[in-house]
């Protein structure tokens, strides 16, 4: 494994390690409150979105470790999202990284106690944010708000749900796919540059990147639901029905939307200025390890 190998999975491990850290405390009554929150959180995801944080950090020149806590925080907003996005009333989804859906192994209340509660305490994590002054926590804070609220994930999931059997425009899908899944990568990224103090120029161009990063993401993720395997851990063919960029434009279009996104997504970055050791080589192969997948 080579020095920035190496350096990505540690960054992993912390993530991890924290994680676990920040949740309920297992002896904390109810217990199964807990449990289901712990279980939708240390569940075996990606990681994505911490690790964009902390890999933008890093390319402003920031330690990880100043912005880990901020970036558990995106996981713990992202896990929250994921249960909802699964109860019956969403997309009634049995199986969630390989495991049974929250609402699934425990009941529907206690997966939706548990979202808010992590939701929550997302927000407790980023205002205790070891290292960071007092104005810059609440910068994060607002940010974070600003991602999950009703410009943002809810305003998504809420557009995603409205007349699934109807056409979307391109712009209309644009629009969804933002804020269902793009608002929070591009928040995440952004934290993690402006931990670093990066410049506001330098900010929005790593959110411009994350934005396209953000469309790629949710083209990959409907092509998995058309193509994937048992590999994807999730239930596949929910999107049946319902207007894709896959379902719009075909496999071979979304394929080659999907490849304009992450160019644009690279030449956003270049124009931060950021070094690009890391982030740019860790998004790329994240694609190319989840294209073998699919
Ligand atoms: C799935 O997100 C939901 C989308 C926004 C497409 P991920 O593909 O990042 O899921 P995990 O966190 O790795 O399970
Ligand atoms: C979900 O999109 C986006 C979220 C905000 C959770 P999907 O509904 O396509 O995500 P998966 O396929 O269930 O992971
Ligand atoms: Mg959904
Ligand atoms: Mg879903
Ligand atoms: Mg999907």
């Amino acid at each position: 494994m080579d020095d920035d190998a190496a350096f990505i999975e540690q960054c992993r491990a912390a993530v991890e390690r924290r994680l676990a850290d920040l949740t309920p405390d297992r002896a904390e009554r109810p217990r199964r409150l807990g449990e289901a929150a712990r279980y939708a959180l240390l569940s075996p995801g990606k990681r994505f979105r911490p690790m964009l944080t902390l890999l933008a950090a890093r390319e402003f020149g920031a330690e990880p470790a100043s912005a880990l806590d901020v970036a558990c925080a995106y996981e713990m907003v992202h896990a929250a999202s994921l249960i909802l996005d699964d109860l019956p009333c969403m997309d009634d989804a049995n199986l969630r990284r390989g495991r049974a859906t929250t609402h699934r192994e425990f009941d529907e209340a206690t997966a939706i106690l548990a979202s808010v509660g992590l939701l929550n305490r997302a927000f407790g994590v980023v205002a205790e944010a070891p290292g960071l002054s007092a104005a810059l926590r609440a910068e994060l804070g607002g940010r974070l708000s600003q991602a999950v609220g009703f410009t943002g994930l809810v305003a998504g999931q809420a557009m995603d749900l409205d007349d699934r059997g109807h056409d979307r425009s391109s712009a209309e899908l644009e629009l969804l796919n933002h804020r269902k899944t793009g608002v929070l990568l591009v928040a995440a990224a952004e934290a993690g540059a402006v931990i670093a103090g990066a410049g506001a120029d330098a900010v929005g161009h790593v959110g411009e990147f994350a934005r396209h990063l953000g469309l790629a993401f949710q083209i990959h993720d409907d092509l998995i639901d058309v193509q994937g395997g048992a590999e994807a851990g999730k239930d596949l063919g929910k999107d049946a029905g319902m207007t894709t960029v896959v379902s719009a434009l075909g496999v071979d279009g979304a394929r080659a939307a999907l490849q304009t996104h992450l160019a644009a997504a690279e030449a956003a970055l270049a124009a931060a200025g950021a070094r690009q050791r890391l982030l740019a080589p860790y998004v790329i192969g994240l694609f190319e390890a989840r294209k073998a997948a699919a």
